[in-house]
């Protein structure tokens, strides 16, 4: 069974419709990017997923239930979401209590709470920090907040709303591995993302929203590697994957480690 999926989706905030007839389907543990042109409709559709918005037509179904008359609170147990901006969503007086907040309402007992957010805090990094108050932190790490306490949700499903955005190479490669981790860990993963790196290093799908469809669905890979593809979409293409596809490389790896790896096959094989 998927763990999310779009059936015949319709949606529209009133004038033209944004989704159109939109279905598809996320497993469980796959990792997907969700891309598309300013406007095309990716917020709308994570809306969606959570029960912040409700389609005209069709049904959004995560698990085994629709979000039909659900509001998003009826939905916590099973889809985490994370803002593009953390200031949306934090609201506790400290890291801990931020975290904190969802186990409680979806009645953990008390060390089942302190577990979770420990272990939470401790997979971004953030277990000194669980005594400030989450608007004295830099905003890479206030972002960092938000996605500890979506983890802490234990979702089925997490939504994430460009998840590196505001964050450098050395925090979005943390939020790369946390996602690789929850994803191991059976949980479907739906992120909007321009942050390509990211892509190549945490997302193995990619869904590409145009006209309200879905107008693109397979391999990240096919479209990060893809120059034109990308630029299409306003994406770079990562410096890993320039690298490669400049020196010719087979199956034009995209990630740095990769490169490195075909380029010292490459002068092994000329040494002998
Ligand atoms: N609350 C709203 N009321 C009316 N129209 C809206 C509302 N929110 C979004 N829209 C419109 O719906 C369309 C899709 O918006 P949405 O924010 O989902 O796109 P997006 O793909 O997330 O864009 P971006 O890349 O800029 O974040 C846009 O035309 C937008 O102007
Ligand atoms: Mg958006």
């Amino acid at each position: 069974m998927s763990a999310l999926r779009f059936e015949r989706v319709w949606f529209r905030y009133g004038g033209n419709p944004v989704l159109r007839d939109l279905s598809f389907d996320i497993r469980a543990g796959e990792a997907v990017a969700l891309l598309g042109r300013n406007g095309a409709g990716k917020t709308t559709l994570t809306k969606l997923v959570v029960a912040l918005l409700h389609p005209e037509r069709g049904y959004v179904r995560v698990g085994d239930r629709t979000t039909e008359g659900r509001v998003p609170e009826q939905m916590a147990h099973q889809v985490a979401y994370v803002f593009q901006h953390p200031d949306q969503q934090l609201f506790a007086r400290t890291v801990w209590a931020e975290v904190a907040y969802a186990p409680k309402q979806l009645h953990r007992d008390s060390p089942g709470v302190e577990r979770a957010v420990g272990e939470a805090l401790e997979r971004v990094g953030l277990d000194a920090m669980r005594d400030e108050h989450p608007y004295d932190l830099p905003s890479a790490q206030r972002k960092l907040v938000t996605l500890a306490a979506a983890i802490a949700q234990r979702p089925r499903v997490l939504v994430l709303d460009e998840p590196t955005q505001g964050l450098d190479r050395a925090g979005a490669r943390r939020v790369a591995d946390i996602v690789r981790r929850i994803k191991d860990e059976r949980v479907a993963v739906l992120a909007v993302t321009h942050d390509v790196t990211f892509m190549a290093e945490a997302l193995e799908r990619a869904l590409v929203l145009a006209d309200g469809r879905i107008a693109f669905d397979g391999p990240a890979a096919d479209l990060v590697g893809d120059e034109g593809r990308a630029s299409d979409l306003g994406l770079d293409v990562p410096p890993a994957a320039q690298l490669s596809a400049a020196l010719g490389l087979p199956h034009r790896p995209l990630r740095a480690a990769e490169v490195a790896a075909a380029l010292a096959q490459d002068l092994d094989a000329n040494r002998t």
